[in-house]
């Protein structure tokens, strides 16, 4: 069955560009971006790597790991990343899981046979330092995925986890957020005593920047 929010990241021990890791202990206390492509040595997989490359700030500054996978070899992956690097203007310094036999792949749902038997479609999950599961998606093989959203939704997950409260639509980090209608009016008033605005009684932002 696919993994679904919620579920705790399955654990495995696996050979990556960064030497073999127990992912359990890889992750302990950080937020992890785990991410398949389809196959090294393929151009939209290049830019994709490069990006992830180019955000290591970004990732580092949420307490996130980047952690990428395909069913090609250590050879293959450090052959490639000189080719990322040279064509990203990048330098890659995340691992990248080694799946040659499809193990992880198929523990997590990776490979859709209609799309392709052996390589993996565009996979993601967001897993949050206890190891659970907070987001998936998954992109087709021949579409790159739009990173903006990726940290932006990493930065959802954690303001939520932080203050107790939802994004709405099109949230960007700074933007106000939504109380939950879980919490009561008397209930929000303490939470935040910089006030609310009550469109509706189930519509109420807060700016928790405040
Ligand atoms: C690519 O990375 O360019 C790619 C890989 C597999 C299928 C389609 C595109």
């Amino acid at each position: 069955m696919a993994l679904r929010i919620g579920d705790t990241a399955p654990n495995f021990t696996i050979a990556t560009t960064a030497g073999e890791i127990n992912f359990h202990d890889w992750a302990k206390g950080k937020w992890v971006f785990f991410f398949s492509h389809p196959a090294d040595y393929t151009p939209v997989c290049t830019t994709e790597m490069g990006r992830t490359a180019q955000l290591a700030p970004e990732f580092e500054a949420r307490n996130c790991a980047p952690l990428g996978l395909s069913t090609d070899t250590v050879e293959e992956h450090l052959g490639w990343t000189k080719d990322v690097n040279a064509t990203q203007n990048t330098s890659l310094k995340f691992p990248i899981v080694a799946d040659v036999d499809r193990k992880i792949a198929e523990l997590y749902d990776m490979i859709h046979p209609s799309e392709s038997s052996t390589a993996t479609v565009r996979s993601i999950f967001i897993i949050d330092p206890e190891h659970k599961i907070r987001l998936t998606m998954t992109y087709p093989m021949a579409v790159g995925r739009n990173f903006d959203e990726i940290l932006r939704v990493i930065d959802a997950l954690q303001i939520g986890d932080k203050h107790g409260i939802a994004t709405p639509v099109e949230w960007q980090a700074g933007d106000k957020v939504i109380i939950p209608p879980t919490v009561s009016n008397a209930d929000a008033s303490q939470k935040f005593p910089q006030g609310f605005d009550e469109i509706l009684p189930y519509l109420r932002y807060v700016d928790v920047s405040k």
